[in-house]
C-alpha cells in the first residue's frame, strides 16, 4: 500500500512538553516544506521562550526520579523506544525523505543508523562504570562514581533528522539526564516522530521533550541562559558553535560541538583505484554532499590523476539525481535555495579561475537538484579549495609528494574527517597519524557507526558521538574521600 503521510499517526506537527504534545502557547505555527517540490508538508507549533520555561521546569522536576532508576531500569526504556523504532522505520524513513529530500534508500539506511544509537546506549548505560583508585594515605579509600551531567540541551542539525537526535538523546537518557531538543527549523517532524514513539514506549513526562521553532534564538537563548541546564550537545555550523559556546559561557555548561568539516580525500599512487573510485562516490554524493563528512577535497598523486579523474566522473556521471521517493533515486535535492545557491556559486568561481567541469556543473532551473560535479584543473586561489561545499560538487587536486599533500591536507581550521587510498603499510600510519583530524578512513569513505567515537579537533569542536566515550559526554565525575 502507498504511503499516506497525512493519515500517518507519525505525523505529529505539535510540541512535545512534559509528555503531552500540544499547540505553542502563543497559537503560532510555522510551515515544513517538501524540498523535492516545494510543499507544505505540515504547519509546526512554533515554540519560544514560554514553552522554554516550561520545559525547563518539566525536566528539572523529571531529573531526581529518572536518575534514580537503576542503568537497567533506563536501559528497557531505551530498548522499549528502539523496538518502536524499528517497527515503524518504513514509515519514518518515507517522512525523512519528505521533509529533507534524501533519496528513499538512504533515509532507510539512516533510520537504521538512527536506531543502532538507541540500541547501543541502552546496552552502555549498563556499563557507565566508576573507579576505585589506590588511597593516598593509610585508612583513606577513593572511589570515583560516574554521574548525570543533569538536564541537558540538544540541537540537531536538518541534514540526518533522525540519526542526529537519536545520537544525542540516547546517550543523555542512558546516562539519567533529562533531555529538551530543538531540531532544525527544516526538519522537526522526524524529531516529533520520534518523541511520539518515545511517549509510546513509556517514557515518563519531562524525560524527552521536542520544542521546533521557526526562529532558533528564541529557544537556544532561553536554554543557553538557563542555569537549570547542565550541558549542551550541538551538531552544525562552525560560525554558530562558536556563538553557543559563548552563550553558555556564563553558566559554564558542559559542551559537546559537532561542527563543520573540510574533509579532504588522498589517492596515493598504490592505491586500488577501483576502491578509491567507489570511496569517493560514497563520501562525496551521500545525502547529496550534505554530510559534515563529506569529501570535501581531492587530492590525487599525479601518476594516477587523468585515470582516477576519468573513472570518479563516469562513476558520477552515472548517479540518477531525482525525487527520492523514486527508488531508484542516488541523489535527491539540496536543502534549499540558499543551498543550491550556494554550490552554483562555488562552481562559478571554480570555472571562472580554470577549472575543468568533467561532470555536471548546473543547477536544476526549476527544482533544488545540483547534478553531481566533479572539477580538474583547480587550485588553491578557488573557494572549493577552502570552503565546506556541503553539496555534491568534487573538487580534484593533483599532488606530487606525501609532505606537500599532508601539508595541504592540514591547511584548513577545521578537522573533523579525513580519508585516504593507499596500500604501503608504513605510509598508512605515517599519514593517519600526520593527519589533523579527528576521524581518518583508510581504504574506506564511509566511517560512520554507533560503535565508534565521531568528532572532531581543532574548529571542528570537541566532545565525541557514539561509541563508550559517547557516554562521558553525558556524565561528571565525582570523586569520593572515605577515611576509616
Ligand atoms: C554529520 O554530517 O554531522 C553526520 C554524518 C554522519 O553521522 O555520518
Amino acid at each position: 500500500m502507498a504511503f499516506d503521510l497525512q493519515n500517518s499517526p507519525l505525523l505529529v506537527s505539535e510540541l512535545y512538553l512534559a509528555g503531552t504534545f500540544r499547540p505553542a502557547t502563543s497559537g503560532k505555527t510555522f510551515p515544513v516544506l517538501n524540498p523535492a517540490n516545494g510543499e507544505e508538508v505540515a504547519r509546526c507549533a512554533d515554540a519560544g521562550a514560554k514553552e522554554v520555561e516550561k520545559a525547563v521546569e518539566a525536566a528539572r522536576s523529571a531529573f531526581p526520579r529518572w536518575s534514580s532508576l537503576t542503568a537497567g531500569e533506563r536501559a528497557d526504556h531505551l530498548k522499549a523506544w528502539h523496538r518502536l523504532i524499528l517497527e515503524h522505520a518504513e514509515d519514518l524513513a518515507r517522512l525523512l525523505t519528505t521533509e529533507q529530500g534524501k533519496p528513499i534508500r538512504e533515509a532507510r539506511g539512516e533510520v537504521a543508523y538512527g536506531a543502532s544509537f538507541v540500541d547501543w546506549f541502552a546496552a552502555e548505560a549498563l556499563r557507565n562504570y566508576g573507579d576505585v583508585i589506590p588511597g593516598h594515605a593509610p585508612g583513606k579509600r577513593i572511589t570515583v562514581l560516574r554521574q548525570p551531567v543533569g538536564v541537558v540541551a540538544a540541537i540537531t542539525p536538518w541534514n540526518f533528522p533522525v540519526a542526529m537526535v537519536t545520537r544525542k538523546v540516547a546517550p543523555a537518557l542512558a546516562a539519567g539526564c533529562p533531555v529538551i531538543l530543538k531540531p532544525a527549523e527544516d526538519t522537526p517532524l522526524c524529531a516529533l516522530a520520534l518523541a511520539k514513539l518515545a511517549d509510546e514506549a513509556g517514557l515518563p513526562p519531562g524525560v524527552f521533550q521536542v520544542l521546533p521553532t521557526s526562529d532558533p534564538a528564541s529557544v537556544g537563548d532561553p536554554l543557553l541562559a538557563s542555569p537549570v541546564v547542565r550541558k549542551l550537545s550541538f551538531t552544525g555550523s562552525t560560525a554558530v558553535g562558536k556563538k553557543l559556546m559563548a552563550a553558555a559561557a556564563p553558566t559554564l555548561k558542559k559542551l559537546s560541538l559537532e561542527l563543520g568539516g573540510n574533509a579532504p580525500f588522498i589517492v596515493f599512487p598504490d592505491a586500488d583505484l577501483d576502491a578509491a573510485v567507489q570511496g569517493a562516490i560514497a563520501s562525496k554524493f551521500r545525502n547529496a554532499g550534505q554530510t559534515c563528512v563529506c569529501a570535501n577535497r581531492f587530492y590525487v598523486h599525479e601518476d594516477v590523476y587523468d585515470q582516477f579523474v576519468w573513472e570518479f566522473a563516469n562513476a558520477a556521471n552515472r548517479l540518477y539525481t531525482g525525487f527520492g521517493d523514486d527508488e531508484d533515486v542516488d541523489v535527491g535535492p539540496l536543502i534549499n535555495k540558499a543551498a543550491q545557491d550556494k554550490v552554483t556559486a562555488l562552481v562559478d568561481d571554480a570555472v571562472a579561475k580554470g577549472a575543468r567541469t568533467e561532470c555536471g556543473g548546473y543547477p536544476d532551473d526549476d527544482d533544488l537538484f545540483y547534478f553531481p560535479t566533479v572539477l580538474s584543473n583547480v587550485s588553491t586561489d578557488m573557494r572549493v579549495a577552502h570552503e565546506e561545499i556541503f553539496g555534491p560538487v568534487a573538487p580534484v587536486f593533483k599532488f606530487s609528494t606525501e609532505e606537500e599533500v599532508i601539508t595541504q591536507a592540514n591547511a584548513t581550521p577545521a578537522g573533523l574527517a579525513a580519508y585516504f587510498y593507499g596500500r604501503d603499510q608504513a605510509r598508512c600510519w605515517r599519514v593517519a597519524e600526520a593527519l589533523e583530524y579527528g576521524m581518518v578512513g583508510i581504504n574506506t569513505g564511509m566511517i560512520s557507526t554507533a560503535v565508534a567515537p565521531f568528532g572532531g579537533v581543532k574548529e571542528s569542536g570537541f566532545g565525541r558521538e557514539g561509541s563508550k566515550y559517547g557516554l562521558e559526554e553525558y556524565t561528571v565525575l565525582k570523586y569520593l574521600c572515605w577515611s576509616e
